[in-house]
């Protein structure tokens, strides 16, 4: 396994690689790895020559009194993990290198990080799309792995790449859930037994929504209502139901759609979601397919 600390070294290892003719598969990550991870750095394994991953605790994404500080670090099993799962080379830089003395420059990606999770967390999403960009221009992958659990996280990617015309391919991958529903995340280490029960309220609540959904309810509100009552014994920070493209909220559940939610429990902040495509939105697609099949 490679650990490259600089980004003079990180590039210049990906410029040898595609010398070489291979495609680089990136996992952007903060460490403290777990099955939700594992799931990324298998697909960019399958799927490319080489895979590198990030591991970085980015302190652009934390506020002062959020966990900068106590975030898990735990870099010998994450690069034990890595190794044995086929990833090559971990980029691990100082964060007085990514953020020296005098930085200025962040990336902004307006609207989609307002809400949701950028509603009560301000610099959230801004530390992200910059650490991100930053990130992309020193690996210089063909394909980043990201997870679909920051779902709001990946729309603003997806947009920031689309934007600032990154050559780079944005892979979203499935949820990695618990035995019991409950979404893979680094800080449920932080959860007691009871916290645990209480946070698998998020996907049951989740769940009961897909019910809703698969048996045609359409309102948006009435929706959101039922996963509101489902999440009673929950501090919910937020529960909104967007665009799963521009993250907008809306009324009526007519196209692919996001229902995200936020809560505090315990020590830790947890959020979930899923994403739904109406099956008459799926049904409009594949009529416009034909219809564009028999016309030209
Ligand atoms: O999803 C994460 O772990 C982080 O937000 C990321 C993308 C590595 C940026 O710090």
């Amino acid at each position: 396994m490679k650990i490259l600390e600089s980004a003079k070294e990180m590039r210049r290892w990906s410029r040898d690689q595609r010398r070489h003719g291979r495609t680089i598969g990136f996992v952007p990550t903060m460490g403290a790895l777990h099955e939700g991870h594992a799931s990324l750095i298998r697909e960019s394994v399958a799927k490319n020559d080489v895979t590198v991953l990030s591991i970085f605790v980015n302190p652009a994404q934390f506020a002062p009194h959020e966990d900068f500080d106590t975030y898990p670090r735990t870099f010998e099993t994450d690069r034990a993990m890595a190794a044995a799962l086929g990833a090559v080379a971990i980029y691990a830089p100082r964060s007085d290198s990514v953020y020296p003395e005098g930085y200025a420059t962040y990336v902004h990606v307006e609207r989609l990080s307002d809400g949701l999770c950028g509603g009560s967390r301000p610099v959230f999403f801004r530390g992200i799309s910059t650490v991100v960009a930053k990130l992309f221009n020193v690996v210089e992958p063909d394909r980043a792995y990201f997870g679909q659990k920051d779902a709001q996280q990946c729309a603003i990617i997806k947009r920031m790449v689309r934007d600032l015309e990154f050559d780079i391919d944005i892979i979203e991958m499935p949820i990695i859930r618990e035995a019991d529903g409950l979404a893979m995340s680094s800080r449920n280490r932080y959860l007691s037994e009871g916290d645990r029960q209480r946070a698998l309220n998020l996907s049951r609540a989740l769940q009961h929504a897909r019910e809703l959904l698969d048996a045609g309810e359409r309102d948006a509100a009435k929706v959101i209502d039922a996963v509101r009552s489902a999440m009673q014994d929950v501090p919910i920070d937020y529960i909104a139901l967007v665009d799963a493209d521009d993250i907008a909220p809306v009324e009526k559940i007519d196209r692919p759609i996001l229902i995200a939610v936020a809560a505090n429990i315990g020590p830790a902040r947890l959020i979930d979601n899923i994403k739904y495509t109406p099956v008459e939105c799926k049904a409009k697609t594949v009529h416009t397919t034909a219809m564009q099949g028999i016309q030209s």
